[in-house]
């Protein structure tokens, strides 16, 4: 609201400045310029330079303002350089998965909800809504989603889970190490490309899924065990295979090298 109220009063004042300049420039070309004086002639001058500094400006201004509401969603900074999780991700697959994969989802996204009843809505209120009708959002939408979660769940600094976090983890699968069995057996487990994820439940929970594709827990009415994702792990072939080639369980095994158990902790807290 702010933001269009500022926008539109900051269009509107502009407008109006080019409006009184304009009907001054229609008078003054009336003017005879066989009759003008040295004070008609500065003060026509004046009002051309002026006017011809403020129409771009205005210009300029539209434009922004269409811009940035045909682009809903961005593609924001990486927490970390890329190079950061080396040597368990390298710096090519981060700039490659990162800059081209991630940043190629959020522009098919923005092209794909225009003009639909999504335009305007956040990403974690599209994909509970969402049908296998609504392919491209589905695919472009899950991909935006996922690879931010990803990037914000792995960091260089060790951490561990500890508090709540570690409770239901112990819990729910016996000890921190059965939960790292169990969730790298079934990244193991995906049939091409695909996900791995750590959910609370409705029931406030934890559980392990897979989905293939860029499908994750939030789409209620595609994937069978809905749930708010915590914690994943793309095993697409694109987050892995510049460094580990086909062998996958080693990317899976790097993987707990660089999660961001704090982070995890927190998504842990906001929905449980
Ligand atoms: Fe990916």
């Amino acid at each position: 609201m702010t933001f269009f109220l500022f926008y539109g009063t900051k269009y509107l004042f502009l407008n109006s400045i080019l409006i009184v300049l304009r009907v001054n420039l229609l008078f003054l070309r009336n003017i005879e310029f066989t009759n003008m004086d040295k004070r008609t002639f500065l003060k026509t001058s004046s009002i051309l330079a002026a006017a011809t500094l403020v129409e771009p400006l205005v210009a300029c201004s539209t434009a922004k303002s269409k811009i940035s509401n045909s682009k809903e969603f961005s593609l924001l900074p990486l927490p970390y350089p890329t190079e950061a999780l080396e040597p368990h991700i390298d710096k090519m697959t981060m700039e490659i998965h990162y800059g081209r994969h991630h940043a190629t989802y959020v522009q098919k996204l923005n092209e794909a909800v225009q003009n639909t009843t999504f335009f305007g809505k956040k990403i974690e209120e599209i994909l509970p809504a969402i049908t296998e009708k609504d392919a491209a959002i589905r695919n472009n939408g899950g991909g935006h989603y996922n690879h931010s979660l990803f990037w914000s769940i792995l960091s260089p600094k060790s951490t561990a889970p500890s508090g709540k976090l570690a409770e239901a983890i112990n819990a729910t699968f016996g000890s921190l190490d059965s939960f790292k069995t169990n969730f790298s057996d079934a990244a193991k487990a995906v049939f091409g490309s695909g996900w791995t994820w750590l959910c609370v439940g409705k029931d406030k929970k934890l559980f392990i899924s897979n989905t293939p594709n860029q499908d994750n827990p939030l789409m209620s009415q595609i994937v069978k065990q809905v749930g708010t994702p915590i914690l994943g792990l793309d095993v697409w072939e694109h987050a892995y295979y510049l460094k580990y080639q086909n062998k996958r369980a080693d990317y899976i095994n790097a993987f707990w090298q660089i999660v961001n158990w704090d982070e995890v902790a927190k998504r842990f807290a906001s929905v449980s």
